[in-house]
């Protein structure tokens, strides 16, 4: 019976709650359902901190990868004088680009591909982030056919950062970042809770800033998301 009401019951909080995901019931020890931890960074992608961020997020998926869903907000100015993107960028309009290619990236290949593809550019040099030729041989490393994929259709096909569906992205990662507060690059979120800032150095970390912090904090949100209390009322 109360199986029978969970079959019932999950698939439609699945459907509302989009970080959710059902293991297949072949492995009974294993819990039934697997909330991922929403994990973001409040970044601008030609920034150092943002850099030294994406470093230590390496470190942190290293250890956690299952258990968290990473994502990159950018922080920026709207400004309709600006003709390529109606925002300004701290780091110039290259920067803009930049965050374009890395949401259009994002939205179109998998979460390694995303990632790989962000570190090679970062790799690259903080300078040359947001440049077409960049972005088209990171896509390469990061194995994303930039013509097929959407990807180059988000971004634009000559790597440019300016195809409008990326900019549209971006203009919506602007506003989230704009609603969560966020105006610091870098910006820590886990569970949508600020827990960490670098700008220029660590502020305002009350649960540390090293990888094995992180990896900790991120794995008790794990626990208690995952600990049936907060949203299965019927279980
Ligand atoms: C808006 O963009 C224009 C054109 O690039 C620039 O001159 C101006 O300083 C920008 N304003 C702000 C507030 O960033």
């Amino acid at each position: 019976m109360l199986l029978s009401l969970k079959l019932l019951i999950l698939p439609a909080l699945a459907a509302a709650v989009p970080h959710i995901v059902f293991n297949d019931q072949t492995n009974p020890g294993e819990p039934l359902i697997d909330v991922k931890v929403p994990v973001q960074l409040g970044v601008m992608s030609k920034c150092p901190d943002a850099l030294l961020c994406e470093a230590t997020f390496n470190g942190v998926l290293e250890k956690v990868k299952d258990k968290v869903d990473l994502s990159l907000i950018y922080i920026a100015k709207f400004n309709s004088s600006e003709p390529d993107f109606r925002l300004s960028c701290m780091h110039g309009a290259e920067e803009c680009a930049g965050n374009v290619q890395q949401l259009c990236v994002a939205k179109y290949s998998t979460r390694d591909q995303w990632w790989n593809f962000i570190q090679c550019q970062n790799f690259e040099g903080r300078e040359k982030i947001g440049r077409p030729d960049v972005a088209l041989k990171c896509a390469g490393v990061a194995q994303i056919d930039w013509e097929t994929s959407g990807a180059g259709q988000c971004a634009g096909l000559d790597g440019d950062g300016k195809g409008s569906e990326g900019v549209s992205l971006l203009h919506n990662s602007v506003r989230l970042g704009q609603h969560l507060e966020i105006t610091k690059s870098c910006t820590v979120l886990i569970n949508e809770r600020k827990v960490c800032v670098h700008d220029g150095t660590w502020k305002e970390c009350e649960n540390g800033h090293t990888v094995s912090d992180f990896v900790r904090q991120i794995n008790d949100e794990y626990d208690k998301l995952n600990s049936g209390e907060d949203f299965l009322p019927f279980a």
